[in-house]
This record gives structure tokens, sequence and C-alpha cells, in this order.
């Protein structure tokens, strides 16, 4: 299976891609992040994009993937109802 993963950099991310990298079923992986990061892995390749709220301009590069696992976003650990609202 190849799998498309956001948030590849943060905490849940990280541990989905662990996983991933390990999973003999899962062939390719194709991280969506804002920055150049990720460590160098035969099984991994990752898309450059800075705002996840508009992805036209690597659309086409999302199709054919058998999985996504969306694990960006902030954690509301320590915040005020106010200040988690976006
Ligand atoms: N940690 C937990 O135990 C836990 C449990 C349940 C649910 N969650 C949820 O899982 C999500 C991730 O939590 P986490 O603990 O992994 O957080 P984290 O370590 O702070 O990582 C956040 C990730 O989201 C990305 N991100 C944040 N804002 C973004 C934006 N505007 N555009 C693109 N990428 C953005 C970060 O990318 P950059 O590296 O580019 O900043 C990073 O990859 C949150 O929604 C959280 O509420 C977490």
């Amino acid at each position: 299976m190849k799998v498309v993963l956001f948030g590849a950099t943060g905490m849940v991310g990280q541990g989905a891609l662990r996983e991933c990298l390990l999973d003999p079923d899962v062939e390719s992986i194709l991280a969506v992040v804002r920055n150049a990061s990720l460590p160098q892995h035969d099984k991994l390749r990752e898309i450059i994009h800075q705002d996840v709220s508009d992805l036209a301009a690597i659309e086409d590069r999302l199709s054919g993937y058998g999985a996504c696992f969306f694990c960006l976003g902030v954690s509301s650990i320590g915040m005020k109802e106010e200040t988690y609202r976006p």
C-alpha cells in the first residue's frame, strides 16, 4: 500500500511515519511537510507545501494512494478555550 502522511514532523506524525517505514505492507510514504526536515529513506518522499488549506498546487501528486494519515494540528494542552478556537 502507498501512504500519504500529513504532520510527519510532529509527535503523532513521527510515530505514524516510523510505523509506516517498518511495515512491509507499506511500499511507500509521501509526506506533505512545510519544511524539508525528514530523514532520508528509500520508502519516503516529501512534498514541501506551506498551506494545507489549499492543496490545488499539489493535487495531481496526491492520487493513487491507499491511505492517508492526517496527523497535523495544534495540541490543546495548556491552551485556553479562546486561544484554541480558529
Ligand atoms: N500528542 C497527543 O497525545 C495527541 C493525542 C490525540 C490527538 N492529538 C492531536 O494530534 C495532532 C498533532 O499533535 P502532536 O502532538 O503531534 O503535535 P505537534 O508535535 O505539535 O506536531 C504538530 C504537527 O502539525 C504540523 N502543523 C501544525 N500546524 C500546521 C499548519 N498550520 N500547517 C501545516 N502543518 C502544521 C506541524 O508541522 P511543522 O513541523 O511544520 O510545524 C507538526 O508536524 C493535534 O491535532 C493534536 O490535538 C495529539
